[in-house]
């Protein structure tokens, strides 16, 4: 059966798994369309996990992804927090704030696997590494497609090793956070990721980053990719969960507004650049997820407050490329 055929969809297209941005609707209105529609659980609990996929099955009877995040073993100093948290405190008060409790967030990864499998999910991606051997044991046992993320070819090759079923390869040009884990931080542009990868990986290859049109879909097909990951594309669809003034970001975009920032998550992610990430360059910035942890509340504050400048806003270099309209009429630009 070709790739297509496995996922059970009709487009080589998949919505990129958005944590915080994709709600049943989207997802569903992705897999309607025709696409593989992707559940962003990475910040959810097991429980939350479960609500969100019965919801999406409510919507359709197409097949869709779970995307986790494999949770990291970061070593963190109270200090370190302590001068992280310090560091947010004119940004605090400018909003308004008084001192906030940031409590630290645990991962329920294991926990969403065991959802992932008892809800009989038909693919599971992951980001942020890779899971391990009995993890992935356990879920090809119950039949579930595995796809990982690399952002190098050594992270492709260890996705194939490890028993991924295809690999996302996440450019360079690519919104929100690097999925890169291991050795220091690299950024490869898609096309040359594609021409490292392909020539030493053999499983599927799916491109990812700052794919906003046709011709780049169809290229990036030609040159060997099975299908492609749209992620900003779709942050301003009617569907998205995100923030009507991060839609509003997302459609005035010039081109050349994003950059690389850790302020935000305490991990390299790239969107619109903002006063968020602009305040706290040369600042002291926790280890992710702890600094993810510290500004959430600052985050939500600001969405109260109507200002986008302390929120994140994700999005790829292609952003000013984005558009309205449904996630149905946004993939069919792509056809
Ligand atoms: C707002 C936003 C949130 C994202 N969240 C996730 C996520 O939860 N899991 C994941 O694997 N990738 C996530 N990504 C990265 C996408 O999977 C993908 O690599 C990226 O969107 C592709 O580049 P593009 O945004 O230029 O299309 C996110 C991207 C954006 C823009």
């Amino acid at each position: 059966m070709d790739f297509l055929g496995k996922l059970g969809i009709k487009h080589p297209i998949i919505q990129a798994p958005m944590a915080g941005i994709s709600t049943p609707e989207f997802v569903a209105a992705a897999s309607e369309a025709g696409a593989l529609g992707s559940i962003g659980a990475g910040y959810l609990s097991a429980n939350d996990t479960r609500d969100f996929i019965r919801d999406v099955k409510k919507r359709t009877s197409q097949p869709f992804a779970v995307n986790l995040f494999v949770p990291e073993h970061t070593e963190y100093s109270e200090e370190t927090i302590q001068e992280a948290y310090e560091a947010l405190q004119p940004i605090g008060k400018e909003l308004g704030m008084s001192k906030w409790n940031a409590p630290i967030s645990k991962s329920e990864f294991d926990e969403q696997v065991q959802v992932v499998i008892e809800e009989t999910v038909k693919v599971c991606s992951f980001t942020f590494g890779l899971p391990d051997e009995s993890t992935v044991k356990r879920l090809k046992e119950n039949n579930v497609f595995l796809i990982g993320t690399a952002t190098t070819k050594e992270e492709a090759e260890l996705a194939e090793e490890i028993g991924m079923d295809a690999v996302v390869l996440q450019g360079s040009e690519a919104g929100g956070h690097r999925g890169s884990f291991l050795g220091e931080l690299r950024l490869i542009s898609l096309d040359e990721l594609m021409k490292e990868v392909l020539s030493s990986v053999g499983i599927p290859v799916i491109a990812a980053g700052g794919i906003a049109n046709k011709k780049r879909k169809e290229f990036l097909l030609s040159l060997g990719a099975e299908a492609v990951q749209i992620g900003t594309m779709l942050i301003a669809a009617d569907e998205s969960g995100a923030h009507e003034m991060y839609k509003d970001a997302v459609i005035s975009a010039e081109e050349g507004c994003t950059e690389f920032t850790t302020a935000i998550s305490g991990k390299t992610a790239r969107g619109i650049g903002n006063r968020l990430m602009n305040e706290l360059k040369g600042k002291s910035i926790a280890p992710y997820p702890y600094q993810n942890d510290l500004t959430k509340a600052v985050r939500k504050t600001a969405q109260e407050k109507g200002n986008p400048e302390y929120m994140s806003l994700w999005a790829g270099e292609s952003v000013h490329l984005s558009r309205r309209g449904t996630v149905e009429e946004i993939i069919k630009t792509l056809l």
